[in-house]
């Protein structure tokens, strides 16, 4: 795994960039992204290009011997262009325009602007597109950041009622398809559709979801133009995006399919503290972030571009954007690297280089602090490269466990969740996170990847079958779990006839007939587990596997599949994983708390996210540890060999 970092040559004075490239290499570095943001110095006026800047800024890199990520910069329209189009703007779900004066202003329906951001990426691209120090490219930065994906403009109105023509064809198709008699929501043609924001009370869920779905296709249409025009001027070099941390805004398995190579960006401590944890678990976790966060999303990525990833953005110190903004603990760094390589990444590279004095990153650490001495990651990457050195180039291996994770699922429970606490992604993670903690390598997948060499198979929920689902999961002769909500809908957000499961009664007969939602704290009782959150009262024929202590059925299983009819605690997570695998003839580690393991092909790794040490002497059987201490400190990686 290489290592790399973002850097900003426009920040700072020409004369010291030569000594910054020196520095890199010799911390350990060998990538470095650049560009990403630099629209206005390379194009200072309309059509009047400045390249010379970016030429001598990629000449000193890669004279140190480093290569170049190069980011095009359409995540911030110069104030010229946005004044000669004010319209550019996307607007919120108020319908206020999104203003100059920051970043990602700009709607991704709107064609002029894309017309801009065709031109400038084929100046950029025709310019440095051989240029031999340019390794990669990367599209644009973080789509959706800042809540941009939803737009409500008038560009984004006229996209959405071609999408919707070209979707349903007609409008008593359309009307049909989402039930408009409700209510006289009726339309006579396309042309009167608007976006579903601003209406008195909640818009039809069938409207929201095609509006998800249109919204979705623009990002990656978006994409798709760019990465069109760099491999035509770039032949051979791999294109990315730098995707984002809990973010479900867009289906990431479309955009990552015309990617070369998916990468993320990695803040665990920032993601902790902005997301859902309760205050015990961020507390525990606040110098280390929860030890599931970054893996998670580092399989959830590794699905997104047929197994090439990285990690575009590493977190090195304090951020500036999350509630509260603690130091990691020491060690952390160097751990998040050496995970992210033990999950399979191809580099890992660190946001940024040197922490800007200025504007709105300020308090945002980097390697090296304002005065350019090191700061305390500086000392952590070069042990990680010590650690990679010691190591070795490390192949990925297949994770016994698939977690079928749906984009489109994030939506449909989002736009009707039914009980306020029922958030897709948070019963994805708690699944990810149970499996985890059991010791076993997760592959998160997309609903239509192939399923069949697992040894065990969960699907966390998903509303929506796409075709063909049932029958792929009836060939599997491994495990399988189904969570509830699962066949609920129907393409067009409507209760299918024979009601849930839909068509996955076939693998486990049964119906559900109604659902209920529990209030926050509140659960209901079974042999030494409950349930929270969501519950569905299931008719069957089968007796369920297990039940309430009322009697209540809650998991229902016939052959090798299972459907659990509510959301799990702890507990139940257990039983299930446990029967699953002993079924699948796994082994299970059930692992101290905090520490986490991962394989590659030839090695073990194991970390300790908790602030106590750890022994791991039982768990690494007496191996040779390559890197680290039987008795693993808080922060610590140890690292062995494979039987
Ligand atoms: C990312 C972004 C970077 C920088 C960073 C700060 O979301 O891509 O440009 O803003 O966060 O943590």
């Amino acid at each position: 795994m290489k290592l790399g970092c973002c850097y900003y040559p426009e920040h700072w004075p020409e004369e010291i960039w030569a000594d910054d490239a020196r520095r890199m290499v010799e911390m350990g570095l060998s990538l470095v992204r650049i560009g990403e943001f630099a629209w206005s110095r390379i194009e200072p006026e309309p059509g009047r290009y400045d390249w010379d800047w970016l030429d001598r800024a990629i000449e000193t890199l890669a004279s140190a011997g480093l290569t170049v990520i190069l980011g095009t910069p359409t995540a911030t329209p110069p104030k010229w262009l946005v004044d000669q189009m004010p319209d550019m703007v996307a607007l919120d779900r108020q319908g206020r325009p999104r203003g100059f004066g920051s970043r990602r202003h700009y709607c991704f329906s709107h064609q002029a602007y894309r017309e801009q951001c065709r031109r400038i990426v084929t100046a950029m691209a025709e310019r440095y597109g051989g240029h031999p120090a340019i390794s990669a490219w990367q599209t644009d930065n973080e789509f959706g950041c800042h809540d941009t994906v939803l737009s409500y403009s008038a560009a984004a109105a006229t996209e959405f009622r071609a999408w919707l023509a070209d979707r349903h064809g007609d409008i008593a198709t359309l009307n049909r398809a989402w039930g408009n008699v409700f209510w006289s929501m009726e339309y006579r043609s396309f042309d009167e559709i608007d976006p579903p924001n601003l209406t008195v009370t909640e818009a039809n869920p069938a409207h929201w979801l095609d509006y998800r779905r249109f919204a979705s296709d623009q990002v990656a249409s978006f994409n798709r133009e760019q990465v069109e025009i760099i491999r035509k001027h770039s032949p051979g070099r791999d294109i990315t995006h730098n995707f984002m941390g809990f973010f479900t805004e867009f289906d990431h398995h479309k955009v990552g399919g015309d990617l070369d190579v998916a990468t993320w960006d990695s803040y665990p401590l920032g993601f902790l503290e902005q997301f859902w944890s309760d205050e015990a678990t961020k507390n525990a976790y606040m110098r280390q972030g929860h030890p599931d966060i970054a893996a998670f999303h580092h399989d959830l990525y590794r699905g997104c571009s047929e197994g090439r990833w990285g990690v575009m953005e590493q977190q090195p110190g304090p951020v500036n954007w999350a509630r509260f903004n603690p130091a990691p603990l020491p060690g952390m760094v160097s751990l998040w690297t050496l995970e992210a390589m033990a999950h399979g990444a191809e580099f890992t590279s660190y946001f940024r280089w040197r922490q800007a004095p200025f504007a709105q990153e300020q308090m945002h650490a980097g390697l090296l602090r304002p005065d350019s001495a090191n700061a305390e990651a500086a000392g952590e990457a070069r042990d990680a490269a010590k650690a990679i050195e010691r190591i070795g180039a490390q192949q990925p291996a297949k994770a016994d466990v698939a977690l079928v994770f749906s984009y489109e699922a994030a939506w449909v429970c989002g736009i009707q969740p039914q009980g306020q606490s029922f958030r897709y992604l948070d019963l994805a993670y708690q699944w990810y996170s149970a499996l985890r903690k059991q010791g076993l390598d997760v592959d998160i997948v997309a609903p239509g990847a192939p399923l069949d060499q697992y040894r065990l198979v969960v699907v966390p929920s998903l509303p929506i079958l796409p075709d063909g689902m049932v029958e792929r999961l009836e060939q599997l002769d491994c495990p399988v779990l189904i969570g509830p909500r699962t066949g609920s809908k129907d393409e067009n957000f409507c209760i299918p006839e024979g009601l849930a499961p839909g068509e996955l009664s076939k693998l486990v007969p049964i119906t559900v007939s109604r659902v209920e939602s529990l209030r926050d704290g509140a659960s209901e009782a079974g042999d030494g587990f409950a349930i929270t959150r969501w519950i569905e009262q299931v008719d069957s024929e089968v007796d369920a596997e297990i039940s309430l202590e009322n009697g209540r059925g809650v998991v229902f299983k016939q052959g090798n599949v299972r459907y659990c009819a509510a959301w799990p605690d702890r507990n139940l997570f257990n039983t299930l994983i446990t029967s699953m695998a002993e079924e699948a003839g796994l082994a299970l580690s059930g692992l101290p708390k905090g520490l986490r393991l991962r394989r590659t092909a030839t090695h073990v790794f194991a970390f300790n996210y908790s602030t106590a040490p750890i022994d791991i002497s039982t768990i690494s059987q007496g191996s040779e540890l390559l890197w680290g201490e039987a008795e693993l400190a808080p922060a610590g990686v140890a690292i062995w060999k494979r039987d």
